[in-house]
């Protein structure tokens, strides 16, 4: 038998759209709060009733609807927004397609009251009554929806529980407060106020809204910036990677004003993070993006949460790009912050005793300072400084006949592993590792000895995945990470975080040196032998600390590296016995070539 073919009831057409755009209350919320703002409401009132199940209101005082539109307002297809495809093209409103009111009546008891603008008389529709009725109502939109799905019994049953519904229309209404801080946002739930977020007009009131909506932690973590290139604009906050959360739960992304969630977005912002977030944390933003409407299609989807970008790598370096500089910024901020203490100088290598120096007061500080720049100069990365041996000569031309600096100047670096400097005698030779580790064990112990190891707050937290009985060992013997200057805490049964290195090793992988000093733990079993064994482990963490073979140093890090080795106790031999550098004097030299002096 043939079945035969007929046009559906419109009731019936309507509920069919309505499985796309009205999945629960808080998609009603999106639809009627985006109607309120497209009439250009400037306080939009949401009142609900069992989250949303029960009753939905929304009150605006936006531009109103003409009597004689309101039915038509119900219906499919019919909107004030659109009048040929060409609009489509640069469509500025929330809405557009004309069939979130008929698709909301058509699973619900839903009334229409309006006012328009310069209209002396308000008017009702109710999707159970015949006809529109006059309505008390001094401006603007009142749209009520009552029972939802209660004649779609088979979506009803998709709901959750009020609270759970509820929790989603509340953040609907947030990424709508979120971006049009020119309007009011007024919700209640059951008659109770759950926020009133007012119209803001500057940015420290945006930042109060912000700070009411996600919480102060984030506005405290968040960067603000605002960037324009190439006819897109991006602005916003963007949390420091330190505010990483578990979840992707604060990622507000708006595309003139819409909210959407897109890959080519996530992306980005993903890649822009990806060096300064560790694996499985997700970054929190607050972010706008501006273009030309004739260069992003919002019409993908009737939800209108995913576009399509007409130039998509434009925008994805765009926004990448941004980002990422954005990004950089306060790392660069937080590293070149000098501390009060310069703590890379060992305390008394300035004494005139361990550096013979004519020296008064304020060069002494003048000293000290430049000393301590060194040493940053010697813990950063490599900048690609040729070595320069002409760089070093006038300097050791300069010398006065006292000769200040023992070990000379540096030459030259040899296949990664010495620096060869020359002194009044002749040639030293320096095992730049050896005698690193050596320098930063003696700041170590003193600093441990003294006001203890200073640590410093990792820009980003490092995750590390290791066995029950290691982070059992950290739970254990949490003092002793602090004294050791670092700051790990246990995320779970396997895995720690390791959130402050000591400041000498900030340079250092801190997973690695967790796992060092973690086997050290291991074979000393209990904190008491521990601390017996503490410079063992003070020498673990030092080799952390110096520089690998193979890298390449410049002059001035060279010279940093001999000044440091001078004013160390002890620096001629390194923590594991081995000297760190030798003199080859001129005689000896001479001997090597047979050269009569
Ligand atoms: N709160 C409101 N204030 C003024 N006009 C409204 C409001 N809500 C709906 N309308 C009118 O009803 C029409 C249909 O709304 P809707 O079905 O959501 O379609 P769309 O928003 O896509 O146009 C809108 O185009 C608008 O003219
Ligand atoms: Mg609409």
């Amino acid at each position: 038998m043939v079945l035969r073919i007929h046009a559906l009831p419109t009731q019936l057409i309507n509920q069919i759209a309505a499985g796309e755009v009205v999945e629960r209350p808080a998609s009603v919320v999106k639809e009627l709060v985006e109607n309120s703002l497209d009439a250009g409401a400037q306080r939009v009132q949401i009142d609900v009733e069992q989250g949303g199940i029960k009753l939905i209101r929304i009150t605006d005082d936006g531009s109103g609807i003409e009597k004689d539109d309101l039915s038509l307002a119900l219906s499919r297809h019919a909107t004030s927004k659109l009048q040929a495809l060409e609009d489509l093209e640069r469509i500025a409103s929330m809405g557009f397609r004309g069939e979130a009111l008929p698709a909301i009546a058509s699973v619900s008891r839903l009334s229409l009251a309006s006012r328009a603008a310069g209209s002396g008389q308000a008017w009702e529709l109710a999707t159970e009554a015949a006809e529109v009725r006059p309505a008390a109502l001094s401006r603007g939109t009142v749209v009520t929806v009552c029972d939802l799905f209660y004649n779609t019994p088979a979506r009803r049953k998709f709901l959750r529980k009020d609270k759970t519904e509820f929790s989603h229309l509340e953040q609907v209404v947030k990424r709508l407060a979120l971006v049009r801080y020119d309007v009011t946002f007024v919700l209640n739930h059951n008659g109770r106020e759950v926020f009133c977020a007012n119209r803001a007009s500057d940015r420290s009131s945006h930042e109060r809204r912000l700070s009411d909506l996600l919480g102060p932690a984030f506005l405290q973590e968040a960067l603000y910036f605002e960037h324009e290139a190439a006819g897109l604009s991006l602005s916003g906050w963007v949390a420091r990677p330190a505010f990483s959360r578990s979840q992707a739960d604060m990622q507000h992304f708006y595309v003139n004003q819409r909210m959407v969630r897109d890959k080519l977005v996530s992306h980005a912002v993903r890649q822009a993070y990806q060096d300064v977030l560790f694996h499985g944390r997700h970054p929190a933003y607050v972010l706008f993006l501006g273009l030309s409407p004739a260069l992003v299609d919002v019409n993908v989807h009737p939800t209108k949460h995913e576009v399509r970008f007409r130039e998509s790598r434009l925008v994805h370096d765009f926004l990448f790009r941004t980002l990422h500089q954005v990004l950089a910024e306060p790392a660069t901020e937080a590293f070149s912050e000098e501390p009060t203490e310069p703590l890379a100088v060992p305390t008394g290598m300035a004494e005139p005793s361990a550096v013979p120096r004519q020296a008064d007061m304020p060069l002494r500080v003048a000293e000290r300072r430049e000393a301590y720049r060194a040493s940053q100069e010697w813990q950063a990365p490599p900048r690609g400084t040729p070595t320069d041996t002409a760089a070093a000569m006038p300097q050791l031309a300069d010398q006065a006949p006292g000769e200040e600096h023992p070990l000379g100047f540096a030459i030259a670096q040899l296949h990664g592993v010495y620096v060869l400097a020359q002194n009044r005698q002749g040639l030293v030779l320096v095992d730049m590792h050896a005698a690193h580790e050596r320098i930063t064990y003696e700041a170590f112990k003193r600093a441990r000895e003294g006001e203890g190891i200073k640590s410093q707050p990792l820009l980003v937290p490092v995750s590390v995945a290791v066995s029950q009985r290691e982070a059992d060992l950290v739970e254990r013997h949490g003092d002793l990470f602090a004294e050791l200057g670092m700051e790990v805490d246990r995320l779970g049964d396997q895995s720690l975080v390791v959130r402050a290195l000591p400041a000498l090793l900030r340079q250092a992988d801190a997973e690695r040196l967790l796992r060092d000093v973690l086997a050290d733990l291991v074979v000393h079993g209990s904190s008491r032998r521990i601390l017996e064994q503490i410079n063992e482990v003070l020498g673990t963490m030092a080799c952390h600390g110096s520089v690998r073979a193979n890298r390449r140093l410049g002059i001035e890090e060279m010279n940093a590296l001999l000044r440091d080795i001078e004013r160390t106790e002890r620096s001629g031999q390194c923590n594991h016995g081995r000297p760190t550098w030798t003199q080859l004097d001129m005689q000896a030299l001479d001997k090597l070539f047979l050269r009569g002096r």
